[in-house]
């Protein structure tokens, strides 16, 4: 595999800071919706800028016989729509380009086929072994503007395990979109949620831009990395996604470039703030990352562990076929010898990689007391112990995330504050070099980021 670099974008941390002064939403990592203190299961129901919904109730919605309406505040507008019935359906034409359907999940559900414009395009299973409420069931996006039907039909069949046949709607979404002509620029409206985008260069003789919302990452896209000719691997911290597994929002996911579907990946811990890097065998590491947010959750916890010592493994993932591909996180197995918050990883000429700095805790700008003025490696080396490197300690208050590039003698170039050394890391030798001119300062708080341009010496 490729040198690939992984993109870090950990300057949500404001976004938090901000949000623990105001103390003005409690929410954001919780069981709670957003403005609520009381913790209650999560729900991806939501209608994003742009889209609308319709609830089962809608006279544009239409049932066959059979289908029974239920009342309960546990509901989308307090009512959903039922049926045990083979054969049951309910068919409803929008105007849009996609569309999303909502419902129940439990063990008394069973299957439903989904028909769009005629055709069928999906098997819904709404059995689960928990009872799931507002849960998207069924979602197409990028269906060409225009008028389309679609139609959920009750097959009778259920799966193993299932007490039930039935099928519910909640809630339909209808995003909206618009008659735009080809070749004209789209002025995007602040997308809905986390959304994959992609510029498209205008093929008309006036060269233009247009911005296209091919699909949605499911996850905010904190780090992302292309994985493979058809995926995209997303690491997010903590937070309320649309995207859900095992009864708790997703914290990380797969995006398929080509098809735009999305599968959630398994994350134990808080990656937020995390670094991460390819080893030379293909496989990725992120580590580091955040505490479980208490003082803003402990009422709401998702049941997430402590990232701050966490290694997560990804291993490679070159087809297609995503479904056996996963994060891998076991804390009493693998773990970091010291808690990183802000971390820089990089990948060494023998195809490991170094974890250098961080802080101990969460905060903003290092100090005494929370710097890790230390390296460690991944596979761990020489000892596994933590490795004090003075350019850490004299580099206090503006050292995290520090800017570090492997040099061709194997060395490792390194920034800080205003401070530049190279690093000999098997002799764990640092050679300091004179500071960066004018005073200029390049790490966090208000970080910088730095490549070397090709240089050469008479
Ligand atoms: C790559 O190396 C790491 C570290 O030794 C190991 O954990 C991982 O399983 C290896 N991956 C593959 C695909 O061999
Ligand atoms: C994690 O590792 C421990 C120790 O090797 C093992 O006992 C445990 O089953 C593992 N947990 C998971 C979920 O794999
Ligand atoms: C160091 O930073 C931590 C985390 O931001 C903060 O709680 C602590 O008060 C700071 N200590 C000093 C001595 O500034």
């Amino acid at each position: 595999m490729t040198s690939r670099s992984f993109i870090l974008l950990c300057t949500l941390v404001v976004i938090l800071i901000a949000s623990t002064v105001s103390g003005a939403e409690r929410a954001w990592n919780g069981h709670t919706t957003p403005g609520s203190v009381k913790p209650t299961a999560f729900t991806p129901y939501y209608v994003p800028p742009g889209a609308r919904s319709y609830d089962s109730s809608s006279p544009l919605l239409h049932y066959s016989s059979h289908w029974k309406e239920s009342f309960s505040s546990r509901y989308i507008q307090k009512s959903i729509r039922s049926t045990s019935r083979t054969g049951a359906y309910m068919s409803f034409t929008f105007t849009g380009t996609g569309v999303e359907w909502f419902g129940n999940k439990d063990k008394r559900h069973g299957i439903a086929k989904v028909y769009l414009d005629g055709k069928v395009v999906s098997r819904i299973d709404q059995w689960s072994a928990s009872s799931m409420r507002q849960q998207r069931l069924f979602w197409a996006y990028d269906l060409p503007y225009g008028k389309h039907t679609l139609k959920i039909v009750n097959t009778g069949e259920n799966s193993k395990g299932s007490h039930g046949k039935l099928v519910d709607i909640d809630a339909i979404n209808v995003m909206k979109g618009s008659k735009t002509p080809q070749n004209v620029v789209v002025q995007q409206q602040q997308p809905a949620g986390p959304t994959m985008q992609s510029l498209v260069v205008n093929a008309d003789a006036q060269p233009q831009w247009s911005l296209e919302q091919k699909g949605q990452t499911g996850v905010h896209a904190m780090q992302l990395t292309v994985i493979s000719e058809t995926h995209a691997l997303i690491v997010d911290k903590v937070e309320h996604n649309l995207l859900e597994i095992n009864g708790h929002p997703a914290w990380a996911a797969l995006y398929n470039l080509k098809t735009h579907a999305l599968k959630p990946l398994n994350m134990q811990s808080n990656s937020f703030c995390a670094g991460g890097t390819f080893l030379s065998n293909g496989t990725l590491i992120n580590v580091g990352g955040n505490p479980v947010v208490e003082e803003i959750t402990n009422a709401a916890d998702f049941g997430d562990v402590d990232g701050l010592q966490a290694v997560r493994i990804f291993e490679p993932c070159d087809s297609e076929d995503v479904d056996n591909c996963d994060m891998y996180e076991n804390h009493s197995r693998i773990r970091m010898a010291s808690p990183r918050w802000y971390n820089t990883v990089l990948r060494l000429t023998d195809g490991s990689a170094m974890i250098i700095g961080g802080s101990k805790k969460g905060g903003w700008i290092n100090n005494q007391t929370t710097n890790n003025p230390t390296v460690e490696y991944f596979p761990p080396k020489f000892g596994g112990l933590p490795i004090q490197l003075d350019f850490l300690q004299y580099t206090l208050n503006s050292n995290l995330f520090p800017i570090a590039i492997s040099l061709p003698d194997e060395r490792v170039f390194m920034v800080a504050n205003r401070d530049v050394i190279i690093y000999d890391w098997k002799h764990n030798i640092e050679q300091r070099l004179p500071q960066i001119p004018h005073g200029v300062r390049v790490t966090y708080p208000m970080t910088g980021t730095g490549i070397l341009l090709p240089s050469h010496t008479g």
